[in-house]
């Protein structure tokens, strides 16, 4: 998945193109580059790397042109070379790409013979192009007539040689969206691309392309008929956030989480009763929730399963949006589909709600940006208010991800008649006191980074956890993996005798984050047979438990109390801490780890 922008202005395009690929970057950064017509004359500039390679690139080989398009790649087909990098050329055709071309292999023996310069998928299409224009079309005409041959998902954008005032844009299953300045037109990703630019947009809707000149856009519907799409005037788009004195937006993120969550909190609650920011939600006729989400976000999704289950009784199904869809499970009118995303672009979430709408009763999404297309599709979008998370490795938006899911169970528990007013209020009480807990688990940072020096040198790392902590420690598994490298597995605690407990000895530290709740016991028991293994146990627990834990363990955090049932949320910070200490240590790429994106728009 890839971040693209095209922009037709009246002032030098470059610098402007580069600075909306910065606002993209979350997308991908395996490589930019940059296209633009100066004269009729087409010409582009590419650079391996984070977008300050294709900067520097331009201070000594500067691209004069006040008509341009940009692309920052996340790579999918061919690895993240110069060649290989967007725009793609084929004689008078430059063309950038977000998504992936299906049928790209049968394109491409189909114009055996031309001179391909890359591995990708995306050259077939400018290839395509140029020989509907060698054959006598319009650059209009050849772009559309290459539309029709493609199959999968894609947003585009061309540019011509000899065409001063056209970038054609396209989109099917990829997002994008026309941005309509003072005599200025632009294309982009997403409207926090074109932020800066305008708030004027227009989104593309499913198969639609438009030819877009500095007069405007002229759209037309998958079947080719001119096509009316709304302009919305949008919110301001937060500017680019500072690290405000972290060394990393994921250190700043992480200890944003006190504010953030309180933001969610008085969003989500008053006088001791769940109120919704938005909307109207009705739990009392829904047998059933499912939440689909992909990563982080599935991840909230499995906590709040046991939440939706002991809170509301409801039966509740957790999926992996990429599993969900293809594996056609049937869905009843009763149930209530929740789709959960930070971006609100995460292809395979997104295609998971198209799978759901018209046979789930209600399509809910909670998101983090509101014009995000997981957004748009949804019947009621509830955000989570965590603000710009830059860090691709995702942690206040988890925590603001929990704070919905916990109010939407209360809700459907009150609502079911599964708990009373009196319990809602207590429960409610209890989510008030996290953020200065959260306060003092974040005040444990120093002890953290002491600690994780041992753990920077495994090789392996597991997490554990009971109930709810179960999912947390399938996350804090995959902060310490994403950020660190380091292998790190998160496992149920009972389920460590099954299999896992082979892969225990002196070598792999064993992580359990176990508050002392009514399981506890069993989970020291879990604990004292990865001691007999020498495995080497942090654990991190409260007081009460840390007291009751016994001898053997490596290291203990002290946590504070809280009820059980929101623990994950509390120790979701340690977790973070972990990871990212252990990153610090070795030296990782923090906020930009290696082959990830912060939103994967491709399957
Ligand atoms: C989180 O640390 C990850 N980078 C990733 O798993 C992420 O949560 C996942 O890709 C889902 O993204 P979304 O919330 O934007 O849909």
């Amino acid at each position: 998945m890839c971040g693209i922008v095209g922009v037709l202005g009246h002032h030098e395009v470059a610098p402007i193109l580069v600075e909306a690929l910065k606002r993209l970057e979350y997308r991908g950064y395996d490589s930019a580059g940059i296209a633009t017509v100066e004269d009729g004359r087409l010409d582009r500039r590419r650079a391996v790397g984070k977008l300050v390679n294709l900067s520097d690139l331009l201070v000594h080989d500067p691209l004069a042109g006040k008509s341009g398009i940009g692309h920052t790649r996340w790579a999918t087909h061919g690895a993240p070379t110069e060649a290989n990098a967007h725009p793609h050329r084929a004689g008078r055709v430059a063309v950038v790409h977000n998504g992936i071309i299906e049928n790209f292999r049968e394109l491409r023996a189909d114009l055996s013979g031309r001179p391909f310069e890359s591995e990708t998928d995306t050259e077939t299409i400018a290839q395509l192009c140029e020989r509907h224009m060698e054959a006598g079309m319009s650059p209009r005409e050849a772009a559309v007539a290459t539309l029709g041959a493609l199959e999968g998902a894609f947003a585009l954008a061309f540019l011509f040689e000899g065409e001063n005032d056209l970038i054609v844009a396209a989109r099917k299953g990829s997002p994008l969206a026309i941005g309509h300045g003072d005599g200025e037109m632009y294309v982009g990703s997403d409207a926090i691309a074109l932020g800066p630019l305008t708030d004027r947009i227009t989104y593309l809707e499913e198969g639609d392309y438009a030819f877009v000149t500095r007069d405007g856009a002229e759209i037309h519907d998958a079947r080719g008929r001119l096509a009316n799409r709304e302009m919305r005037t949008i919110a301001p788009q937060a500017a680019q956030v500072d690290k405000a004195g972290h060394r990393h937006f994921m250190a700043k993120e992480i200890f944003e989480q006190p504010v953030v969550l309180s933001t969610a909190l008085a969003a989500y609650s008053s006088a001791g009763q769940v109120t919704l920011p938005e909307g109207d939600l009705d739990f009392s006729n829904t047998d059933r929730v499912t939440m689909v989400a992909c990563g982080t976000a599935s991840y909230a999704c499995a906590i709040a399963k046991y939440w939706f289950e002991q809170l509301a009784g409801l039966p509740c199904d957790v999926d992996i949006a990429s599993e969900y869809r293809y594996r056609e499970p049937p869905v009843s009118p009763a149930s209530t589909a929740l789709f959960v995303s930070q971006s609100g672009e995460t292809a395979d979430t997104l295609a998971a709600l198209r799978y759901a709408r018209g046979k789930a009763g209600r399509i809910l999404s909670i998101v983090n940006v509101p014009e995000s297309s997981i957004a748009r599709e949804s019947d009621l979008a509830l955000p989570i208010l965590a603000g710009v998370e830059v860090g691709v490795a995702s942690t206040k938006a988890f925590m603001n991800q929990l704070a919905v899911l916990a109010h939407l169970a209360i809700l459907a528990g009150r609502q079911k008649g599964h708990i009373d007013p009196t319990r809602e209020a207590e429960l409610l009480a209890d989510l008030a006191r996290l953020p200065a807990l959260l306060n003092q688990a974040l005040a444990l940072d120093p002890k953290i980074a002491k600690r994780t020096g041992k753990l920077a040198e495994a090789r392996s790392v597991l997490f554990l956890g009971r109930g709810p902590m179960y999912p947390m420690a399938l996350e804090g598994a995959l902060k310490l993996k994403e950020i660190s490298y380091i292998h790190a597995e998160g496992y149920a605690s009972g389920e460590l005798k099954h299999g896992p407990i082979a892969l225990v000895d002196k070598t792999v530290p064993v992580v359990v984050l176990a508050p002392r709740d009514a399981l506890f016991d069993k989970t020291v028991s879990n604990m004292q047979e990865v001691l007999a293994r020498e495995g080497r146990v942090w654990l991190i627990t409260d007081a009460t438990g840390a007291q009751e834990a016994g001898d053997g363990v490596w290291q203990t955090l002290v946590m504070p109390e809280i009820n059980p049932i929101f623990a994950p949320m509390l120790y979701a910070v340690p977790a973070q801490l972990i990871a990212y200490h252990t990153a610090l240590h070795k030296g990782t790429d923090v906020d930009q780890p290696r082959n990830l994106a912060k939103s994967v728009t491709v399957e």
